[in-house]
């Protein structure tokens, strides 16, 4: 990742990093990227004789007006800021090595901003990046996926998404409006019953996308960012997602792979979970294709 200049830091983001780091003061700050549509900025920031070298710093801001056609995105945007908070704040201490996420050092909440000082994965020894996941890099983010299903199996998502995802329909009616394909149309809320009546609920880290995975040097063990969109649901919504793209083969492969860690972690559970959730793929593809068409247009 290419440092870029330093970001304005003010100061009741500096005393926090530096009490969470128990730091003397800020050395440098580099910005990783902008947040969506320049809704605020993540960076890397340096701190001089603290517990840890650096801490990652995502500091959400929204503009406090916004054009009448961005309302429904400018809300949704909003809560996932507050539900990224919540998500570190309240669920992740459960999540084991099998499924790492950055610890949250300190966090602030203030009148329209929200900023989380996290442990940098990078300085941890997750700093390889990989946009496309193949062989063991691809295992390592089904292995994650798979523990922490297992983790939040029959957990209720209190302060999350009831029904996590950046692509569900409840979220997405401007895009159900917009959609060509008549059948996925038509069926979209008959997909979205079925996923949501299932006996087997979880939480769903709701953008598992292979950039939100960080990977060890040998891309054989990842953690994962970027809970705005984790909550309630079935795990194979995060599959749907992951393995969009990859071709018949390695998807069939890669669903085997992620039921055989999941079951060796669930036990007695396992058959009929697995059973659930096997029938239910084809309808998580289809109701995330249900969200890209509508999008697209
Ligand atoms: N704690 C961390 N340690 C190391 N790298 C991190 C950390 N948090 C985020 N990153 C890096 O920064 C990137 C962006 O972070 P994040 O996904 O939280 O922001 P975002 O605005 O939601 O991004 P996007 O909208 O592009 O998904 C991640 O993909 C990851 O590479
Ligand atoms: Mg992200």
């Amino acid at each position: 990742m290419r440092d870029a200049p330093a970001p304005a830091m003010n100061e009741t983001i500096r005393a926090l990093v530096c009490n969470a780091t128990h730091a003397r003061g800020v050395s440098s700050a580099t910005r990783i990227q902008s947040l969506w549509s320049g809704y605020g900025e993540l960076s890397r920031v340096h701190v001089e004789g603290g517990d840890a070298p650096s801490v990652v710093v995502k500091w959400a801001k929204p503009p406090r007006e916004v054009a009448r056609s961005s309302v429904t995105s400018d809300e949704r945007k909003r809560r996932s800021y507050e539900v990224e908070t919540r998500f570190y704040r309240d669920h992740a201490s459960r999540c084991g090595p099998g499924s790492v996420v950055p610890r949250l050092l300190a966090h602030h909440e203030g009148d329209n901003e929200w900023v989380l000082v996290l442990e940098d994965l990078d300085a941890r020894g997750f700093a390889e990046r990989t946009w496309s996941p193949q062989g063991s890099a691809l295992e390592a983010c089904l292995a994650w996926l798979a523990s922490f299903h297992a983790t939040f199996l029959h957990a209720a998502p209190k302060g999350l998404w009831e029904v996590g995802t950046y692509w569900h329909l409840a979220t997405r009616r401007d895009e159900l409006a917009r959609m060509t394909d008549t059948r996925l149309k038509s069926a979209a809320a008959t997909l979205d019953r079925a996923l949501s009546s299932a006996r087997y609920r979880t939480f769903v880290h709701g953008d598992a996308k292979p950039a939100n995975f960080c990977f060890t040097p040998s891309k054989d063990r990842v953690a994962a960012v970027d809970f705005q969109y984790v909550g309630g649901g079935v795990g194979v919504k995060d599959l749907a997602y992951l393995l969009d793209d990859v071709d018949s083969r390695v998807e069939a492969h890669a669903l085997d792979t992620y039921f055989m860690k999941l079951r060796a972690i669930v036990g007695a559970e396992g058959e009929a979970l697995e059973h659930e959730w096997r029938a239910l793929y084809p309808l998580a593809k289809d109701d995330f294709r249900r969200f890209l068409d509508g999008w697209r247009r």
